[in-house]
């Protein structure tokens, strides 16, 4: 992995006494503070300090966050369900350095493409215990996936009837069984974004449960020597606070294995009831604890294996957004500041081409002065980014004093469906990474440049 060639900022600041929690401190990084002169500081390091070393936008992931975060969903699975599995989904942000904690921390990875699968491979993630996702896995990155690292991904998340079928002739012609989980639509609602509910009735993912397609695929797979069916799977949504959905997708996998075993002699010894962790993104919010998710969850499997005389099976959930949310900080340079007769606008040089989802899902986020945490706002603002869209908004309304062209903006919550939904649009190169650990800062991944904007045209 790079380092940085410039030195990195000092973290002489973590020795200061008078540190504090920073406002707000359920949004920040755990080792986010204050110290006497109001500045920000990451795991020691001033947060302007650096964007002075590195530029900006900037992304900072803290790692003791992703770590302790990491722990909190083994702990709170294993301490409930001893063979329990947390595998990360990793389309909330993928690194290198990221795949290496994920090794660490003894976290499975839910990968849906080859480019994800091929990432942490190179990064020396073992294959086997990435399980691959997707509605439709194109031939070639579901080829790849096979044979990727040494013996292939070890599940594939199979989503419908064709691809079932195309799968069953590539494990006989290979002559060894592709271990596959079925998708299952539950039809369950869930409070949350339309754009990220996944689970109801009319949603392109997954067998439909109602109209039988399920079972048919179970008594395709059975039939099949080409595959060894393992386990079943649903995803009722994301960002969910309420635990309700999760322990009605758990009950409704626990009951569809019962009757698989019933009608087609099957035994489905894995069950996964997806993601969906919600996070706080504003003050008001709190994040659903890993401890209330495992136990909802837990329960209704615990419920229904008694009722139904299942064996207890191995129980993998996948969090994606609340592993690695809090985590990154994302830090802009502030531009002009213009006052017009409704709104008081703040510019900075990022915006939609890292962070889209305020103009996708209309999400909401929290900003604060970096050099200026403990002084108290003067005037509601709107942050917004430097594209060439009135959508191009990153905080609709944010307390703040009163912003002058170049300081530091931080805006935390950054960590999660940003850099992987990034884009070069308007032909702005895509923000460098930073990690710290220990108060310590490395990059992780470099700043695009004009060459890469550009490498590809012929
Ligand atoms: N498992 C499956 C099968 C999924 O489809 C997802 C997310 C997850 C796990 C992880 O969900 P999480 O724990 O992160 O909520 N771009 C949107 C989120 C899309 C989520 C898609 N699937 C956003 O920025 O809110």
């Amino acid at each position: 992995m790079p380092h940085a060639d410039s030195t990195p900022p000092d973290a002489s600041a973590a020795n200061d006494i008078s540190l504090a929690p920073p406002p707000h401190a359920h949004l920040w990084p755990d080792t986010a503070q204050v110290d006497a002169a109001g500045r920000l500081l990451l795991d020691g390091i001033a947060a302007s300090a650096l964007v002075q070393t590195y530029g900006s936008p900037l992304y900072v992931y803290d790692e003791a966050t992703l770590r302790g975060q990491m722990r909190a969903f083994r702990t709170a699975l294993a301490s409930r369900w001893p063979t329990s599995v947390v595998a990360y989904a990793g389309k909330a942000y993928l690194s290198p350095a990221l795949c290496t904690l994920l090794l660490e921390e003894g976290l499975e990875l839910d990968a849906v493409s080859a480019g994800e699968v091929g990432l942490a491979v190179r990064a020396g993630y073992p294959a086997q215990h990435i399980h691959l996702h997707g509605n439709f896995k194109p031939d070639a990155e579901l080829a790849y996936a096979l044979e990727a690292g040494e013996g292939g991904v070890g599940r594939v998340v199979v989503d419908s009837l064709d691809e079932l079928d195309h799968l069953a002739a590539m494990g006989q012609a290979r002559g060894r069984p592709i271990a596959i989980w079925l998708r299952v639509n539950p039809d369950v609602q869930t409070k949350t974004h339309v754009s990220i509910q996944t689970g109801h009735a009319d949603t392109k993912f997954g067998l439909d449960l109602a109209s039988g397609a399920v079972d048919e695929a179970a008594r395709r797979a059975a039939s099949a020597p080409g595959l060894a069916l393992l386990g079943l799977h649903a995803h009722a949504g994301s960002s969910l606070f309420d635990t309700a959905p999760v322990a009605q997708v758990t009950k409704t996998l626990a009951e569809l294995a019962a009757t698989l075993r019933e009608t087609h002699g099957v035994t489905i010894s894995e069950l996964s009831p997806g993601g969906g962790v919600g996070v706080a993104y504003t003050p008001e919010q709190r994040a659903l604890a890993p401890d209330d998710y495992a136990e909802a969850i837990t329960a209704a499997l615990r419920a229904s294996c008694e009722r139904l005389r299942l064996a207890p099976p191995r129980l993998i959930v996948e969090p994606g957004r609340a592993i690695v949310a809090r985590a990154g900080v994302a830090l802009y340079t502030t531009g002009p500041r213009k006052v017009t007769p409704h709104t008081i606008f703040v510019a900075v040089d990022g915006g939609m081409g890292d962070n889209p989802r305020p103009a996708l899902y209309d999400a909401r986020y929290h900003a604060a002065l970096a050099d200026r945490m403990t002084e108290p706002p003067s005037e509601t603002a709107q942050v917004v980014g430097r594209y060439c869209e009135s959508g191009d908004v990153l905080v609709r309304a944010v307390e703040l004093p009163q912003a002058r062209a170049g300081e530091t903006l931080a805006i935390p919550v950054s960590g999660a469906y940003h850099l992987p939904m990034a884009s070069q649009y308007n032909l702005t190169p895509r923000p460098a990474v930073i990690s710290t650990a220990a108060g310590q800062a490395r990059l992780v991944r470099g700043r695009e440049t004009l060459d890469d904007l550009t490498r590809l045209d012929l």
